[in-house]
């Protein structure tokens, strides 16, 4: 694989948590490349390191010791200006509670991020509607977060993270909430808006069944890759 097709770099990514003045390592020395336009799945048990790792991939949080790419640019030199700016740029997250804005309608969920961003009026409403539309929600855009299931909560979450094409997608276990059932239908989404674009997907989740085709897999085990 050519180094231009590499969307994200770790080098040596520790972590180490202090709790009450005792060390409680995180993550122990991870190195991998991964690669743009591809739906990668982090698989590991509880306590594995998956949340750790992707808040550290989402400049949510920083390596205790490592470096970190991603696209290219090293973001263990930005400042914490620089660093959100990146994010808001680069980077769209979908959560497991979802956490959706309870007081605005799916379609103000989803303009938000451009909002922050600073995206003309004459843009947004188009932008919005191709998001809502890619998840399958048009026709609930008015309703706010406690008028929807769980499923299209989670549907909306995704739209929001996909509004303003941020080359990285990062959802930690979005489908621990949801029903198998429910749960497998949000990845397919994922995967299929994954396939028609130009968004690299990070995905992780401690549940084996729900992911044994994917082909970009990475287990995590004790704070390490396997
Ligand atoms: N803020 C924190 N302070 C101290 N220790 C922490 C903190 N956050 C996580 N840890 C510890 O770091 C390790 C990795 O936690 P992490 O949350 O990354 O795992 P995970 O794979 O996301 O687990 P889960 O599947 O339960 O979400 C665990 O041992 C955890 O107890
Ligand atoms: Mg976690």
């Amino acid at each position: 694989m050519p180094e231009s097709e590499i969307i994200v770099r770790l080098k040596d990514i520790h972590k180490t948590y202090m709790l009450d003045k005792v060390e409680v390592p995180a993550l122990k020395g991870i190195t991998t490349d991964i690669y743009k336009k591809r739906f990668n799945v982090f698989i590991g048990q509880s306590g594995s390191g998956k949340t750790t790792l992707l808040n550290i991939i989402g400049c949510i949080d920083t390596p205790s010791r490592g470096s970190i790419e991603i696209c290219g640019q090293d973001v263990t030199a930005l400042s914490d200006d620089e660093l959100s700016d990146f994010r808001a740029r680069h980077i769209g997250f979908v959560f497991q509670t979802f956490n959706l804005m309870p007081v605005l309608c799916a379609y103000e969920n989803v303009e938000y991020p451009l909002l922050l961003t600073k995206t003309p009026a004459s843009e947004r409403r188009d932008k919005v509607l191709l998001a809502l539309e890619k998840v399958g929600l048009l026709d609930h855009k008015d309703k706010l977060p406690n008028e929807l299931s769980g499923g299209q909560r989670q549907r909306v979450a995704i739209a929001r993270a996909l509004v303003k094409k941020p080359a990285l997608v990062l959802a930690d276990e979005p489908t621990a909430n949801l029903d198998h059932k429910t749960g497998k239908e949000i990845i397919e989404l994922m995967q299929g808006i994954q396939a028609s674009g130009e968004t690299t997907f990070i995905f992780s989740t401690h549940d084996r069944n729900l992911v044994y085709n994917s082909e970009d897999l990475f287990m995590i085990m004790d704070g390490t890759i396997l």
